[in-house]
């Protein structure tokens, strides 16, 4: 791989920042200062430092992540701690990203990478993927709920979703429980496809993401490295 698209994707900066960094002698490649932003490199056998420190390279990250309420799904956030945030160091991989989105207050499922084109990927409406959410609402869901979600919901803007499944659980005038699962990503979309039907989500946790299911003993705020098996589920993916 070039150095420069390498230092550019662990997030050393934009392609003349990296640029910069190589020609003012700051990287070496095995012991030697670095003699052009083309030069190919290999991480996997190269020890490359960059002002003095090492990279710290794997090949890819993938984490797993109960995210709890009250930590943002993004990279960086002003005022809320985010899912980054909650890594240990030896696990902030530069490049590191969560897919898709939870909102603050929801719990549950986050997959985060430094693969670059894996996220983009899984949240393209080619690929469905499917997400199942656990959902309690202030209020009844009776079997019209099912044949509701079921015939794909429109938002009062006129934004149609596509047909959801949901399997109540529970069902009482004060709360509601039931899963539900979609195969799109619309902003607060469970929430709004709840609110169409005339019912509140008062807590919302995502248990399933594609082909990944949210253990109950990964507890909220902790995570774990996909295994082997679940890694080769990735492949469809990234063919
Ligand atoms: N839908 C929502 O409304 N919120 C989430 O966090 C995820 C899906």
């Amino acid at each position: 791989m070039r150095l420069d698209k390498l230092l550019g994707e662990l997030g050393f900066g934009s392609r003349n920042q990296v640029k910069k960094l190589i020609r003012s002698r700051l990287v070496t490649v095995d012991g030697c200062i670095a003699f052009g932003d083309n030069m190919n490199v290999d991480p996997s056998l190269q020890e490359i430092l960059v002002r003095g420190e090492q990279l710290r390279w794997q090949e890819s990250l993938y984490l797993i992540m109960n995210k709890p309420k009250g930590v943002v799904t993004a990279r960086s956030d002003k005022k809320h701690p985010t899912v980054l945030d909650l890594l240990e160091d030896d696990d902030k991989m530069p490049g590191t990203y969560p897919v898709g989105r939870l909102d603050r207050d929801t719990e549950g499922l986050v997959l985060l990478t430094n693969n670059g084109p894996l996220g983009f990927r899984m949240l393209h409406p080619r690929y469905h993927v499917s997400k199942t959410y656990y959902v309690e609402v202030n209020g009844k869901l009776g079997v019209d709920a099912v044949r509701f979600f079921k015939e794909g919901i429109s938002f009062l803007d006129g934004n149609k979703c596509q047909p959801a499944h949901l399997k109540l659980i529970s069902s009482a005038a004060v709360k509601s429980t039931a899963y539900v699962t979609l195969s799109e990503g619309k902003f607060h979309q469970v929430k709004k496809m709840f609110l169409a039907y005339g019912v509140k989500v008062i807590y919302l946790k995502r248990v399933a993401f594609g082909p990944f299911v949210l253990e109950e003993s990964l507890l909220p705020g902790s995570y774990r490295q996909l295994n082997e098996e679940e890694k080769n589920l990735l492949k469809a993916f990234l063919d």
